[in-house]
């Protein structure tokens, strides 16, 4: 809607800061009215809008002409441009994979050489040591960690990846700071104003209420959700770590403060920012307080400022929670496609693992319905592993449909990822629920898809197994739709990594066991012939290639799932101009075989198809004609 009185404001602005770009001009006609009514929504008529406005001023002020043009070169694509088909992401640690910031380009040839031209650098800024959840509890959101560089150096490195044709992406550590901000001291030293930037209250009436309804995030190292300050003699929300404590989005303060800190890493020319667990910015009393409604319309008000100020940059919501509510983080209603462009594709991470250990598919293949509903436009981040722990986040329904109890098919997953039945896989269990018995799960890709126990026994055809799970879970991560984030360390087949255990600023979060330190002598095996390195290294590089390779894998609402009538096989097929390639995977440690009718009736397929996986010509047989799987072997077939 086109407010007047609103638009006169702005029009004054635009005078003032001379802006003569139509284009921004245009963003902000189109967004005002509705950045206007989500802040009135929440914050009523604060002065503080003002700010707000002039923020969104400030920031497309700040951004340098190497952006704006960066910004329109993204505009003028056909479709957004991180819906192509060619992104691969790498998400990884600067200190444990390289050094420092400075020392990143020197592994630019490694990561080209693989194919990913994507990096989520993990949290880069100050965070106090021995209580930093690997810089998710952030001291200085401007200033970066000193041991990993300076901005400067991120600056420079970002300038390097532009002029190499890739892409960055930062966190943004929405929900909390460190209870060593500059905001939390000035809290602690009784200053009100600063107070009001957090949730603390003098006795324990609010936080028990609050409890009450609010799972807890690390029971086991952090239980409960408010943390005793003795200075303050107060209960202060920390959801996350006893160290974390929780903004208070109820402040239009916190808001703007924050907004302008998106705004900072926007124009340090970050591509996508990684809004870290957004589900959880909003809090009431006698709700989980997690993907509340005003949660949402506060990342729809962030999204709309940014796509005024800096509209290159786009947003991806880490929201992990049940498959339905991950999908609100899209938009809803009039505003689908206006809040997240990237969410994580938790559920279909979390059916892979579930599928990889039962060897049946039909979770994943139920989960398919609701993800499907992502709007066009959005984009899903696809990821087999990650930094943090496995959540089976999958819907009860979902096991009870596949004719499992939930209770003890979970109970079955975890124990066959952390050593309670006999597996080939070494994980751990993570954040164990005393009361509910609830767990998650820690462990590299290599470990759980069994490689550390078959190199540890030697054993030959045990080590082969694995490196065909590890590459039959990245290849469908690869192929499934959204941009497959890779984890650092996965591409080398590290197995977990313990020393974590002697350092008393980890030990008591084992999801350090999956966060490897590389040793770059070990991945210079990826070079040498028959080396495990070498052979995972290639598949996914092979993988990739392919990936690049087919227009079909643009993630533009074109997938359709098969029905394969076999309970260990999956099967979509990718489609776009008239070309269909079809992906078929086998999730179990036996042989299968599917009807040639699955891939259409006699008449309407060919009579061959080349395995653009392996090289190979298929013939393709008759309706009730079998092909054949060997244990864990896809298909990409054209
Ligand atoms: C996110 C991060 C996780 C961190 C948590 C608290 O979930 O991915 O690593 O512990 O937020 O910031």
């Amino acid at each position: 809607m086109y407010n007047s009185a609103l638009q006169k404001q702005a029009n004054a602005l635009v005078k003032s800061y001379k802006i003569k770009d139509a284009s921004f001009q245009e963003r902000l006609t189109a967004n005002l009215d509705d950045i206007h009514s989500h802040f009135r929504a929440i914050y009523g008529d604060s002065p503080l809008f003002a700010e707000l406005i002039n923020s969104i001023f400030q920031a497309y002020e700040d951004r340098s002409p190497a952006l704006k043009k960066r910004d329109e070169v993204k505009a003028q694509q056909e479709e957004n441009w991180f819906l192509s088909q060619d992104l691969v992401g790498m998400s990884l640690y600067v200190d444990r994979f390289a050094g420092k910031i400075k020392d990143l380009a020197s592994k630019i040839p490694y990561l080209k050489k693989l194919g990913v031209n994507f990096l989520h650098l993990m949290p880069l800024f100050k965070s106090p040591e021995g209580e930093s959840d690997g810089g998710y509890a952030v001291q200085d959101f401007r200033e970066v960690e000193e041991k990993l560089g300076t901005i400067e150096d991120l600056r420079t490195f970002q300038q390097e990846l532009q002029q190499k044709d890739m892409y960055l992406m930062i966190d943004i550590v929405l929900n909390h700071t460190s209870h060593h901000h500059e905001w939390a001291k000035l809290a602690k030293a009784g200053i009100k104003e600063y107070q009001d930037y957090f949730y603390m209250y003098d006795d324990r009436r609010i936080p028990d209420a609050m409890e009450e309804s609010m799972p807890e995030i690390f029971p086991e190292s952090s239980p409960g959700s408010f943390t005793y300050d003795e200075k303050l003699d107060k209960w202060v929300m920390s959801v996350f770590h006893h160290y974390q404590w929780d903004l208070n989005y109820t402040n239009p303060k916190v808001f703007v403060e924050m907004l302008s800190n998106v705004f900072y890493y926007a124009n340090l020319g970050v591509d996508v920012v990684r809004i870290d667990a957004p589900a959880f910015i909003w809090k009431q009393v006698g709700t989980t307080c997690q993907n509340l409604p005003e949660a949402h319309q506060l990342l729809q008000l962030i999204n709309m400022c940014v796509e005024v100020a800096t509209p290159g940059m786009a947003i991806l919501g880490e929201a992990i929670v049940a498959p339905a509510q991950i999908m609100e983080y899209f938009g809803t209603g009039r505003f689908a496609t206006h809040e997240c462009d990237f969410a994580y594709n938790a559920t279909q991470m979390a059916a892979q693992w579930d599928a990889l250990a039962t060897g049946d598919i039909r979770v994943m293949r139920l989960a398919q319905n609701e993800l499907l509903r992502k709007p066009k436009g959005t984009t899903w981040l696809t990821y087999t592993r990650c930094h943090d722990d496995i959540g089976l986040g999958y819907d009860d329904w979902m096991i009870e449909q596949s004719g499992y109890s939930p209770y003890d098919h979970r109970s079955y997953i975890k124990n066959y990822y952390s050593g309670g039945v006999e597996s080939p896989a070494t994980g751990a269990l993570f954040a164990i629920n005393p009361k509910t018995q609830d767990a998650r799960l820690s462990g590299s890709l290599a470990s759980l898809c069994g490689l550390e126990k078959a190199i540890a026994s030697k054993n030959v055809s045990a080590i082969q197994t694995s490196i065909n799970k590890i590459t039959l879970m990245q290849a469908q991560s690869l192929f499934v739709g959204g941009v497959p984030m890779l984890f650092y360390g996965d591409e080398a087949a590290y197995t977990n990594d313990y020393s974590y255990l002697e350092d008393t600023g980890k030990s008591y979060d084992n999801r350090w066991m999956h966060r490897p330190i590389i040793d770059w002598k070990k991945n210079a095996a990826v070079d040498k012939k028959d080396t495990v390195e070498n052979k995972v290294f290639t598949n996914l590089q092979k993988l990739i290639q392919l990936r690049k390779s087919l227009k079909v894998l643009a993630d533009l609402k074109n997938i359709h799932w098969l029905e394969v009538h076999n309970n260990s096989v999956i099967g979509f097929e990718r489609y776009l101009n008239g070309e269909k390639v079809y992906f078929l995977f086998n999730f179990s440690l036996q042989a299968q075989d599917l009807t040639y009718y699955v891939l259409g009736a006699a008449g309407d397929r060919p009579t061959s198809m080349i395995d653009l996986w392996s090289g190979k010509t298929i013939s393709i047989g008759m309706d009730h004609e079998h092909l054949t799987f060997a244990p864990y072997q896809f298909y990409v077939l054209k």
